[in-house]
């Protein structure tokens, strides 16, 4: 049976889903988006995913293209159109379709599409040993907060990582300081404190993220956002933070062990504490 996509006021089969040639998230990436996990009908943070996408519209001045309470429907009922248990829900809205002109046109009618695919799960192999990542100096643009569609620095340090054998790649800031990976949040645990950079335009707010340091400082587990480096003193354990990891630990970082190279005491409580709270925050 064939996915459903919503794409501008109506359902339709995936096959048959498109948008104009003109639109501006297709020639300029003019748009924002975000990425859902529903667990068997019940939505990981919807309240906040959705107020995310309302700062992320906001930020580059475009109208929500329907209110939160439509736009949390429509989200709904794509995810039960399409009959999954487990799906990742992507909602992109973009400033519409207009003749291609930087400067935008004030009356364009943002596009808004959403679609439900199968939620995907780091593989067991991951888990259990932990993940690879290498460090780039930050290509990105600097305002990494709002959540754009504009993502080709990302793809580029996907690609690299994968071309070196490696899952991830960690942000740079010029002084060396890690900011986050390509597509999830990086933390390290520096002498028993969990420390993951602070929320500035250089990251992105993550709900995972959020979820990690409420239940990390919840459970005892010291918590600092700082700025941190991988050759600190005390450095024992590293990891990423996303909707579709949840918590997955990284172990060797350009090629270099962390701790003893495997997964550490830290991350495995976490991941089993963040793991329990999203089956709190997801049960009926
Ligand atoms: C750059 C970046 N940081 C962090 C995240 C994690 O965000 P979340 O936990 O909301 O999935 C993402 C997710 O796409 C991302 O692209």
């Amino acid at each position: 049976m064939s996915l459903i996509a919503y794409v501008n006021g109506g359902f339709v089969p995936l096959e048959k889903a498109y948008v104009h040639i003109e639109d501006r998230g297709f020639q300029f990436a003019d748009g924002v988006y975000e990425v859902i996990a529903c667990y068997n009908g019940q939505f990981l943070e919807l309240k906040a995913h959705l107020e995310r996408l309302v700062r992320s519209c906001q930020a580059i001045r475009v109208p929500l293209p329907a209110t939160q309470d439509e736009l949390e429907s429509l989200i709904r009922e794509t995810y039960t159109r399409n009959k999954l248990d487990d799906a990742m829900l992507y909602v992109q809205v973009t400033r519409g379709v207009a003749p291609r002109i930087h400067a935008p046109a004030k009356e364009l009618r943002p596009s808004l599409i959403i679609t439900a695919r199968e939620l995907p799960a780091p593989d067991d192999e991951k888990l259990l040993n932990g993940a690879s990542a290498i460090t780039l100096s930050d290509i990105r643009w600097q305002r990494c907060d709002i959540k754009s569609i504009a993502l080709l620095a990302s793809v580029m340090g996907k690609q690299e990582a994968m071309s070196r054998g490696a899952y991830e790649a960690f942000w740079l800031a010029e002084d060396g300081h890690v900011l986050e990976g390509s597509s999830t949040n990086a933390f390290a645990v520096i002498n028993d404190v969990l420390v993951t950079h602070p929320l500035d335009c250089h990251v992105l707010g993550g709900i995972t993220r959020d979820i990690v340091l409420r239940i990390a400082a919840a459970n005892d587990i010291e918590v600092c956002e700082r700025p941190w480096k991988l050759d600190e003193q005390g450095l024992s354990e590293c990891m990423i933070s996303s909707t579709t990891h949840a918590v997955l630990p990284i172990v060797r970082i350009d090629d270099k062990p962390i701790g003893d190279g495997a997964p550490g005491p830290v991350t495995g409580r976490l991941r089993k504490l963040v793991l329990a709270e999203i089956s709190v925050l997801t049960s009926a």
